[in-house]
């Protein structure tokens, strides 16, 4: 029998990474996380356990500490990288923007120094539809300009840049960057899920929590939008989904166009208002959920939601699941864990 592609996940015990532990390893992957554990919790290899029936490997390393990242490399000696490691809280960002760029800029430098003295050239990295700033028009195709308003956003901006010119210097190098939307949901066992620190930055878990009695109501961030319902309009695309584009796109490598990487969005296609998710939420979950108009969130764009055409052509993958699911499984993994992995 052929042996079982090895692949390493760094990151891969957030909230991403442990969904898409579960997308490789049904795929017939061998799976090792790596992980600092600044944003996640150690509970999570538990629950992967549970769903998957094995105990996965994992590198307690940050992806900044090069030397242990080489050894971890050595001793798991995977054929590819996926890099979701990195810190994502748009309003941190803008306080401590020097940790931003030493986590995700240093921390895939280290990552690709250590990744080419090991000889493994696959990679697939987390991208954001934040590079495209306040997009012109929706829906969003990978050609549109790219462009950044904080630095988290440039952090991936830099980094796509610096993937483009390695792809260049060395066409042994197989690159995807996946432009995720909006993700949202949880795992259907609900045992895993999105378990932000603090008060959630993002609309579904603010909602859950509002839902579970950890919060008291929804602000909706702006009614003065230009859209059909004054409130803003995203791409949620459920978090399953977006871990199997991983599994997809890290099987197209190979068809990467000549010196440059494979850019594609992940996304639905499809917009809903902030309004509209809230009313799919309060039907899947049979909660009501309170809500305010409050004043626009600085940043925040009217309008956000992906052409995914590419995706489709290019790695054959598209998003399957709605925003009723999306919103039901959101609510399992809540209801079934109130305070997150402490539960
Ligand atoms: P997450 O915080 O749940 O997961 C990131 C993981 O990386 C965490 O487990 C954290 O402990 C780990 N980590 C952070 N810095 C590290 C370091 N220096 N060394 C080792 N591990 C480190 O976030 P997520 O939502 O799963 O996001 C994964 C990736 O996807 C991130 O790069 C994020 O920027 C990107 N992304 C996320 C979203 C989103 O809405 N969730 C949207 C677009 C892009
Ligand atoms: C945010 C980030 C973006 C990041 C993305 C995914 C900002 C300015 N942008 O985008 O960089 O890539 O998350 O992690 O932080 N909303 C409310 N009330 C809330 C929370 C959100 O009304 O309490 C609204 C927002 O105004 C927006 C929609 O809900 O219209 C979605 O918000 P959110 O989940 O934070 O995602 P983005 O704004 O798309």
């Amino acid at each position: 029998m052929a042996e079982k592609r090895r692949v390493l996940l760094t990151g891969g015990t957030g909230y991403i990474g442990s969904h898409s532990a579960v997308s490789f390893v049904e795929a017939g992957y061998d799976v090792a996380l790596l992980d600092n554990f600044s944003n996640s919790s150690p509970r999570v290899l538990d629950r992967l356990e549970q769903i998957l029936g094995q105990r996965l490997k994992v590198y307690e390393v940050d992806v900044c500490d090069e030397p242990r990242l080489r050894e971890a490399l050595a001793s798991f000696s995977p054929q590819a990288v996926v890099h979701f490691a990195g810190l994502k809280a748009v309003g941190e960002s803008v306080k401590e923007p020097q940790r931003y760029y030493e986590n995700n800029v240093a921390g895939t430098l280290s990552l690709l120094r250590a990744m080419a003295a090991e000889k493994v050239q696959d990679l697939v990295f987390s991208s954001s539809a934040t590079v495209y700033g306040d997009p012109a028009s929706v829906p969003i195709t990978e050609a549109f300009p790219r462009s950044a308003t904080n630095p988290y956003g440039r952090s991936k901006l830099m980094v796509e840049d610096m993937l483009m010119d390695l792809c260049v210097s060395d066409p042994g190098w197989n690159i995807a960057l996946l432009r995720y939307f909006n993700p949202v949901g949880a795992h259907n066992s609900g045992l895993i899920g999105e378990d932000p620190t603090g008060i959630p930055n993002n609309l579904m878990p603010f909602v859950t929590q509002v839902a579970v009695g950890r919060r008291a109501k929804l602000s909706v961030f702006g009614g003065d939008y230009p859209t059909h319902d004054g409130t803003g309009v995203r791409d949620y695309i459920h978090v399953t989904d977006l871990a199997e584009g991983h599994v997809s796109a890290l099987a197209s490598l190979d068809r990467t166009p000549d010196g440059a990487p494979l850019v594609v969005n992940l996304g639905t296609g499809k917009g809903y208002s902030v309004l509209e998710t809230l009313r799919a939420f309060e039907k899947a979950s049979g909660c009501s959920v309170p809500f305010e108009i409050a004043p626009r969130r600085p940043g925040d764009v009217a309008e956000c939601y992906a052409d995914p055409s590419r995706a489709r052509d290019l790695i054959g993958w598209e998003a399957k699941l709605g925003l009723d699911r999306m919103c039901e499984d959101a609510w399992r993994w809540q209801a079934n864990n109130p305070d997150g992995y402490t539960s």
